[in-house]
């Protein structure tokens, strides 16, 4: 069984003032709290037992957002992350919770689109050796965790914010580890920047020769919200996509009923609790379709 993390800890400062009083992911991406999508990322990964790492005074919020995860078909746990150590850290922060489970981490900014995307991420956990990360081509790699292919697609580096990357392939905000991370979660120094670094963990995989990469296709988008810029960027890009295509992307409620999570009658009690706007609309429609 595979159990989810949702990391949404850190102190924000890049977007601030935004942050001041408010969690980054709990900031719109255009109609919906940002960690609705990283949420049903997960769940397309048919992953129904998760926790959202954050700060004290965030998790709150987050339990009042996203409750116990019932009205979802899904379980939902919250774990203090004191201060924040890094991306590492989620792991032992969220210990209990893990024991001996395969575990998928998202972080809590990043947005994945796109078809296809569900069965590339089931191969990425059917696949799996040890670990498994997501690659996807990026314009300017810098950024980001970059992994390098030899010509069989095997990982032969791993740089985290590489000044002259050697390759342009970003390592995205979501990994999948079988329980052996927590372990060396815990063995883990702080890098320089006093951060317990997800690419030292994924370095270790690939040391021992356990670490797999799943490339992204062109056909997907991975957007994160790390910036004023990615953020606009990415609420933009949402709302042309639901427009033009009148679905909407990210909707738990939606993603529950056909996976399966919930059934008709349970949609219909969500439904009615709705206030009357638009997304109460776009639900009666899918349910008024099944
Ligand atoms: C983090 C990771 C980096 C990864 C990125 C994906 O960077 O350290 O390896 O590529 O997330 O979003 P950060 O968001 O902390 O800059």
């Amino acid at each position: 069984m595979w159990k989810g993390i949702i990391l949404a800890g850190g102190s924000g400062t890049r977007l601030a003032p935004l942050t001041k009083v408010t969690n980054k992911h709990l900031l719109p991406v255009y109609d919906k709290p940002m960690i609705y999508y990283p949420l049903t990322t997960l769940m397309l990964c048919g992953i129904r037992d998760i926790v959202i790492v954050s700060s004290p005074d965030s998790l709150p919020k987050f339990e009042s957002l996203l409750g116990s995860g019932q009205q979802w078909g899904i379980q939902l746990s919250y774990s203090e992350q004191s201060e924040p150590r890094g991306i590492a850290d989620s792991f032992l922060c969220a210990e209990d919770f893990i024991r001996d489970s395969n575990t998928a981490l998202i972080l809590g900014d990043n947005i994945f689109y796109g078809s296809g995307l569900p069965q590339r991420l089931q191969l990425a956990m059917d696949r799996m050796r040890g670990a498994c990360v997501l690659g996807y081509e990026v314009a300017d790699p810098s950024a980001f965790g970059v992994v390098e292919l030899d010509e069989n697609g095997k990982p032969i580096s791993l740089v985290e914010k590489p000044l002259e990357p050697r390759s342009n392939l970003a390592v995205t905000g979501l990994y999948f580890y079988d329980h052996r991370v927590l372990d060396m979660a815990k063995d883990l120094a702080p890098s320089k920047r006093g951060e317990l670094e997800i690419t030292d963990i994924n370095r270790i995989y690939q040391e021992i020769e356990a670490l797999d990469v799943v490339t992204l296709g062109r056909g997907t988008a991975w957007l994160d919200g790390g910036t004023h810029s990615d953020l606009f960027e990415a609420s933009q890009f949402i709302k042309v996509i639901e427009e033009r295509t009148g679905l909407k992307v990210a909707c738990p409620e939606e993603v529950a009923i056909r996976s399966g999570f919930i059934e008709h009658s349970d949609l219909e009690r969500l439904v009615s609790d709705m206030p009357p706007n638009g997304y109460r609309e776009y639900l009666s429609a899918v349910l008024a379709s099944l």
